[in-house]
């Protein structure tokens, strides 16, 4: 019976939505600081030449026979116009007067002003306007000089939007790359627990080996303690298995020395309803001995499919021997035993456990058969399988029950008056799945077909 987990949430789900918030965060931030950046540098680029202009100017500024001149450097000014298609402003003042140039250019002392340079509407557009003030001594008497050159900004704009584009191209690009890798990342990080979960999954249901692998240093507590856990199931597993094999070897060996007691009072005792009563008695006495035998197999089988050691098994010769043994049993019984090879089909497995399997399906055939019949062997190959086949005439598994006749202590209708365990064909059954086979069980005919599929080897 398995049982599904509680599922709440899910670790590959949260680790992508936070690195993937946290590539979407460090984009945009990205993103500003360039943006920031380029606007920082191109206002510094602008306002330095627009002060070398201011400079220049100032330089070039004499007094000539008491009047203030103003010989106007077109380098400096060109300079400007070379770095774009801005338009450009210039203004000479002393001491507050208009010497030349535009009279209307904003006020270098209004608001926004920052050492010297100010950013001011003019114009219908904007424009960024550099100061400075020298002092000339016209005729004795000292007169400030302000020279302001200011140029529009659609030059400054357009290179700011042009990286503000670039810019957030690049932070997208980042952000796509970084998402993807968030995923790849999580991916193959959760991938030694997928792996771990596949393996365990992937087990047959007796398969109690520990978990062995190498496994991240993360995951080794959770390894260690479905270790612990393996071992303590096979530990209480085993200690069952022992128990029922010591209990079972314990009640055989008096239930036999009774049974011959028994045996012994029936040829003395004479009245028939004494006889009934010990006949009656030795029957209870040879199904006990049967379940405990069968129950100490069982134990046995179980234990060797845990450890299964394989060998080159020649499954004719195995067959030829087992008949042989039960040939005394049959015989009793007026039952023939025959048994036909071809292709000597050898199998990798556990001949006791492959002979213990075979040996209860034949046991049934002879079991259930009436005497005077017949049980027939075959033994073969068949796409790639080998087989042992085992029919008999002795009416069939009863119709509709089929399927059930392997569980454990399953008897069918017609198993009334023998005595038996119902753990024949589980027996048979275990063993086969121990090898990675199967075990067929048919109506053919008068009787039954019980076929034990041993995988190509
Ligand atoms: N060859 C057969 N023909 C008809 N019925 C069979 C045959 N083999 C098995 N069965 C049916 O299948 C049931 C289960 O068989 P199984 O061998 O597991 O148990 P059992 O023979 O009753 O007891 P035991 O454990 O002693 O073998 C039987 O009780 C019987 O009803
Ligand atoms: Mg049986």
């Amino acid at each position: 019976m398995s049982r599904a987990a509680q599922v709440s949430g899910s670790i590959r789900r949260r680790l992508i939505g936070q690195l993937v918030l946290g590539s979407a965060v460090l984009a945009a931030v990205l993103v500003l600081l360039v943006i920031n950046l380029a606007r920082n540098v191109a206002q510094d680029t602008q306002d330095s030449i627009l002060m070398a202009s201011v400079t220049s100017i100032l330089d070039t500024m004499t007094v000539r026979d008491g009047e203030i001149s103003v010989d106007l450097p077109y380098a400096a000014l060109s300079m400007l116009g070379n770095v774009s298609e801005d338009r450009v402003f210039y203004r000479i003042l002393a001491d507050g007067q208009l010497l030349t140039g535009y009279d209307d250019l904003p006020d270098p002392g209004a608001p926004g002003r920052e050492g010297g340079y100010v950013t001011a509407p003019y114009a219908e557009t904007e424009i960024r306007m550099a100061t400075a003030e020298r002092r000339l001594s016209v005729g004795g008497t000292p007169i400030m000089v302000t020279v302001s050159v200011a140029q529009t900004r659609q030059g400054l704009m357009q290179t700011l939007a042009q990286v503000s584009r670039v810019g957030g191209a690049v932070g997208v690009g980042f952000f796509v790359l970084a998402a993807l890798l968030a995923v790849l990342t999580t991916q193959s990080g959760l991938r030694p627990l997928r792996d771990l979960a596949g393996a365990v999954s992937r087990r047959g249901p007796k398969d109690l080996r520990p978990v062995k692998g190498p496994v991240p240093q993360e995951m080794a507590p959770l390894v260690t303690s479905l270790n612990s856990f393996i071992d303590r199931l096979r530990y209480s597993l085993s200690r069952s298995e022992d128990f029922i094999a010591e209990a079972a070897h314990r009640v055989r060996t008096p239930l036999f020395t009774v049974r011959t007691q028994a045996e012994i009072a029936l040829r003395r005792v004479e009245r028939p309803e004494n006889r009934a009563a010990i006949k009656e008695m030795i029957r209870a006495l040879d199904e006990s001995s049967r379940a405990a035998g069968q129950l100490l197999d069982h134990a046995m089988v179980t234990f060797r499919t845990d450890h299964l050691e394989k060998e080159k098994v020649r499954l004719d010769e195995l067959a030829e021997e087992l008949v042989d043994r039960l040939r005394p049993v049959a015989d009793l019984r007026d039952i023939g035993l025959s048994t036909q090879s071809a292709g000597n089909p050898v199998v990798q497995g556990d001949a006791v456990l492959i002979e213990n399997a075979l040996r209860n399906v034949l046991d049934n055939a002879i079991k259930y058969s009436a005497t005077d019949s017949d049980v027939a062997m075959r033994i073969g190959q068949q796409g790639g399988q080998s087989f042992i086949e085992v029919r008999d005439h002795a009416g069939g598994f009863p119709e509709g029950a089929l399927h059930r006749m392997t569980e454990r202590f399953a008897r069918g209708d017609n198993a009334g008056g023998t005595v038996g365990s119902g753990l024949g064909l589980t027996i048979a059954r275990e063993v086969l799945e121990a090898h990675g086979g199967r075990l067929t069980l048919e109506n053919k005919g008068d009787g039954a077909c019980v076929t034990l599929w041993f995988p190509a080897s």
